[in-house]
């Protein structure tokens, strides 16, 4: 089956095509992370603008690159949401544009459940459920524990902010451009993270939720006790400020862990997976547990191709929800 997915959430216009779920036979990304590097985040309105801009162009390439027309594609999988209104808006107009015009059925799709199934992007391997999926980006950190490709449990959340917020927040108090994960990674590389002793919330409960709020507040505290030594102490500030979320990070998986020990395999998806430090860290903590994580880089953060493999995971495991008509959701469940 190949599926046509489409993913407009945020400041990223992506189309791809998917066969089985699995197959990447393209991904089309156009980011716009650039237009907001200064201004410390996206702003949603021009993120939007850009999105009408991009739209066609990015499945007109989609289409081309992947060598098929409409006619080949059996559904078109798009982002129903959460996400930023007008962004949301603009991928779910084109979608249900192509549908009626190609007949072409339309199956929406939680962007949570994209990036749960960003994993199985050019895996081959078969899963082993039950599965714990630690699933961390800029609007969301979550702990799942899932029965199958499309069902879980959310078993932790954040009770502030996500974690990639967390990392373009201090990324922004650092004086280091936005998106913040990547940039506080790369400032990290030259510091040393034992320099600054930041809190690892919550981890004297035993919960599977998160907390960002007083690390974010410690990391201000820091910076305004050494006034002035910014410039000189930013890789240790950074080092140390990334080493205590990885750690938050790696201590819920833990602990979940020893709630759950049916559990064969971690998987960790969303931007936030792309930092090596974390996946290093989880590594060396969750033996013998296996980790799993996103085929590249491009499947970690938004991309059309993870919306397409959840759309493809949908139709096989709910078929009687799977064409459903749908409305933008800001709903949590998937
Ligand atoms: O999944 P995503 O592209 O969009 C959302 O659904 O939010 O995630 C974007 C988030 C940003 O907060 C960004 O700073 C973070 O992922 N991120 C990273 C890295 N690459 C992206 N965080 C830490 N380390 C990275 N290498
Ligand atoms: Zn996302």
């Amino acid at each position: 089956m190949i599926i046509l997915g489409i993913e407009t959430s945020c400041d990223e216009t992506s189309a791809a095509v998917v066969r089985n779920g699995t197959e990447v036979l393209c991904n089309i990304i156009a980011s716009t992370k650039d237009v907001f590097a200064q201004s410390g985040g996206v702003v949603p309105e021009d993120a939007a603008r850009r999105q009408v801009e991009l739209i066609l162009p990015v499945l007109h390439s989609a289409i081309t690159d992947a060598g098929l027309s409409y006619a080949d594609i059996d559904a078109i999988a798009i982002t129903k949401g959460p996400g930023l209104m007008g962004s949301l808006l603009v991928g779910v107009m084109a979608a249900r544009t192509l549908s009626l015009v190609h007949n072409i059925p339309l199956i929406g799709v939680h962007h949570t459940l994209g990036h749960l199934s960003s994993i199985w992007l050019e895996h081959s391997e078969e899963p082993t459920f039950p599965c714990l999926t630690l699933s961390v980006s800029g609007g969301h950190s979550d702990l799942w524990l899932r029965s199958s490709h499309t069902d879980g449990k959310l078993i932790g959340k954040t009770k502030d902010d996500a974690a990639g917020e967390a990392f373009d927040k201090g990324a922004a108090m650092l004086g280091l451009p936005y998106p913040g994960g990547p940039s506080i990674a790369k400032a990290a590389e030259s510091g040393d993270a034992s320099a600054f002793n930041f809190p690892i919330a919550l981890s004297k409960e035993k919960t599977c939720d998160f907390s960002f709020s007083g690390l974010k507040n410690s990391l201000r505290l820091a910076i305004q006790k050494h006034d002035g030594d910014l410039e000189k102490l930013r890789p240790n500030l950074a080092a140390s400020y990334q080493e205590a979320i990885c750690a938050q990070l790696c201590h819920r998986v833990s602990h979940a862990l020893t709630l759950y020990p049916d559990v064969k395999e971690v998987h960790t998806v969303g931007g936030v997976s792309a930092n090596s430090r974390l996946r290093e860290m989880l590594q060396g903590n969750i033996s013998p547990c296996a980790l799993r994580t996103p085929k590249t880089i491009p499947y970690c953060t938004d991309n059309a191709a993870m919306i397409a493999s959840a759309g493809y995971f949908i139709q096989l495991e709910k078929p009687k929800e799977a064409y459903e008509a749908f409305i933008t959701s800001t709903s949590t469940s998937l």
